[in-house]
């Protein structure tokens, strides 16, 4: 009852039939994603990944028609028929191929389909867990396939611009040894060395490095990442970094390749013209202002600091903070001033849940502040705040009193909560921006040692070089470490390296390493830096959240073909998955320890 597909072709996608097409004979293959039964006519709207194309089967051809009443949705088949004009009553101006259809002279009728477990609608209509059982359903999609296409055109132009840029597309180890990054390992067990294992790359940071080393100047790839960490809606145990590394590269020299990057892919795939430069921020700046070093820039509300006008203010929830040496910051929220108890309680919810012990609220009124907290404040002070925080009329000041850190925590948090509560998010808007300058340490108090900020291969500024050697000064050294965020996400993270080898030994001093943990996992990488390595650096955009952004997802697992759970299971083929008996023993364990 199947047709063969013989030595069928295809001439044009379904979704690809323009007018220039009409009179001409083509064959289309796909999916069967409508069947209407129109008095005598059968009319069948055939579906490929390009989109839509109308079939109609008319009653004289017996043959087809007949074949044409068994077809069901999602069916596959084939139609070899000539295009023609639809009838003007029967356009349908919502789609791309809508005036045209296809009159069926052939049908071939490849394949059945089972009842489908979920629902083929553009908008997801069943439960996620199901749908990515079922993945290769959900990917049938119109809307995960317009993702995933746009993420091939975003490889496509990553590939054309740094191919023109002079770089190299190079290949890392996926077996391999720890590179730290912050994140726990996922190891692979060793069966020919009985008690070894590899760790799979957090990222192929050593390796680029070391490639520089090796005199490719200009390296990229687009290199897959594990990480086993705590997952959230923006992050994958497995996941694509665009890894990219330059030889005598200054950070500008890589600002301007990413801005010029980036203004391509969106000019390529979304037809958006960005405009350069990126504004600038230190990450001072960004928590001072903002209280976290990935602010959304696509709205105003600032922090303001309040410490001072508040230095002898008696209300003691900003009295005890001040006298154990915190902060009081505030922020207003645009006509924020009608908002209900029950709202400004979500708000102090949320304080808490960020490990804050409240929120406090005033009113903005046209003579000064009222309501709320507005009691223990002086007319002096209020004024002093309504001017430090620009509010006006009809604004809610949300204040946070607490330990620098607590309080830009806080208040980022209601930040953007209030911002998207007052629709002051713009949309199909792109604020991109670089943070830069960020410390090199930070101590870790509890373990009462230092770590890095953030990447540990990081050279400090050129005039903070010699306080390596000044114990009181680790704390004040920059790092040339930069981010670029976009929308409130980190989209990449990049620095300067440490390209020498007394530097690069002092800063893994400094870490605490000993001599042996040091020879042990980055013996090999401290022998590289001592044959001639030149000064280098580079960025890793996360491609992933790249296309999130481009594409408007709100989940990572929508721009991935095969994503994982947030606890890390692919749910189609059942992975992390038992092993036999035999495996375990041929990889030297032992179950259960
Ligand atoms: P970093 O660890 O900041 O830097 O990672 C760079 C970028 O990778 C993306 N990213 C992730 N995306 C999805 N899921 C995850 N779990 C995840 N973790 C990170 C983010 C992030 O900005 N070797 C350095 C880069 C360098 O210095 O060149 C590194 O890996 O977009
Ligand atoms: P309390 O003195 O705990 O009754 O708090 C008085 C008001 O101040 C309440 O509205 C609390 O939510 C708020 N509040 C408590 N702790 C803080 C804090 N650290 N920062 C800002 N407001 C706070």
């Amino acid at each position: 009852m199947l047709d063969n597909l013989g030595n069928l072709r295809r001439t044009h996608y379904c979704g690809d039939l323009a007018a220039s097409d009409i009179g001409t004979k083509v064959t289309l293959m796909g999916w069967v994603n409508k069947r209407r039964d129109l008095g005598g006519l059968i009319f069948i709207d055939l579906r490929d990944v390009k989109g839509l194309a109308q079939i109609v089967i008319r009653p004289e051809n017996e043959a087809v028609f007949a074949k044409a009443e068994k077809l069901r949705n999602e069916y596959v088949a084939a139609v070899t028929g000539v295009v023609s004009a639809r009838e003007p009553q029967n356009v349908n101006p919502n789609l791309p191929t809508g005036a045209l259809e296809v009159q069926a002279e052939e049908l071939f009728f490849l394949n059945d389909c089972q009842p489908l477990p979920i629902q083929l609608t553009d908008v997801a209509l069943a439960d996620e867990d199901l749908r990515l059982t079922y993945r290769y359903l959900d990917l049938r999609r119109p809307a995960l396939q317009r993702i995933i296409l746009m993420r091939d055109k975003v490889v496509k132009s990553i590939r054309d611009f740094l191919c023109a840029e002079g770089f190299f597309e190079i290949e890392t180890p996926i077996l391999m040894k720890s590179t730290p990054e912050g994140a726990r390992d996922y190891l692979v067990p060793s069966r020919v060395q009985p008690g070894k294992f590899y760790a799979l790359p957090q990222s192929p940071q050593m390796f680029k490095q070391l490639l520089m080393i090796g005199g490719f100047d200009r390296y990229y790839q687009i290199a897959k990442c594990f990480r086993d960490e705590d997952l959230r809606a923006d992050r994958q145990p497995e996941f694509t970094q665009l890894d990219i590394e330059l030889s005598f590269a200054t950070q500008e020299q890589i600002f301007d390749l990413l801005e010029r990057l980036m203004q391509r892919l969106f000019r390529e795939v979304l037809g958006i013209e960005l405009s350069l430069p990126f504004p600038r921020l230190s990450y001072q700046e960004a928590m001072d202002r903002y209280g976290c070093d990935k602010p959304d820039l696509r709205f105003g509300i600032e922090l303001h600091d309040l410490s001072g006008c508040l230095k002898d203010s008696q209300f003691q929830v900003f009295r005890s903070a001040l006298d154990s040496g915190g902060v009081v910051k505030a922020l207003a929220v645009p006509g924020g001033g009608d908002y209900s108890r029950k709202q400004q309680d979500e708000l102090v919810e949320l304080a808490k849940h960020q490990g804050g012990k409240g929120l406090a609220f005033a009113k903005v009124a046209s003579d000064g502040l009222e309501g709320g907290i507005s009691k223990f404040l002086s007319e002096t002070e209020s004024a002093s705040i309504i001017k430090l925080c620009g509010a006006r009329p009809g604004d809610l000041i949300a204040f946070a009193a607490d330990s620098y850190d607590m309080v830009s925590k806080v208040l980022a948090a209601v930040r953007n909560t209030v911002a998207a509560a007052q629709k002051l998010i713009p949309e199909n808007t792109f604020a991109f921006a670089w943070v830069t300058d960020f410390p090199l340490f930070q101590f870790n108090a509890e373990e009462q040692r230092w770590e890095p900020a953030h990447h540990m291969f990081t050279l400090p500024r050129e005039e903070h070089i010699p306080w390596l050697d000044k114990p009181e000064k680790y704390g004040s050294i920059i790092g040339q470490l930069y981010d670029l965020v976009c929308n409130g996400t980190e989209l990449s993270s990049g620095s300067i390296r440490c390209h020498r080898y007394d530097l690069q030994k002092k800063i893994f001093d400094i870490l605490g390493f000993s001599e042996d943990e040091l020879k042990r996992r980055f013996g090999f990488f401290l022998e590289a830096l001592k044959y001639g390595t030149p000064p280098h650096g580079g960025i890793a955009p996360g491609l992933d959240r790249i296309v999130m952004i481009m594409s408007g997802a709100e989940s990572i697992r929508d721009v991935i073909a095969f994503p994982k759970t947030l606890k890390a299971t692919d749910l189609m083929c059942q992975a992390p998955s038992e092993v036999s008996e035999v495996q375990w023993k041929e990889l030297h364990l032992k179950p259960g320890e």
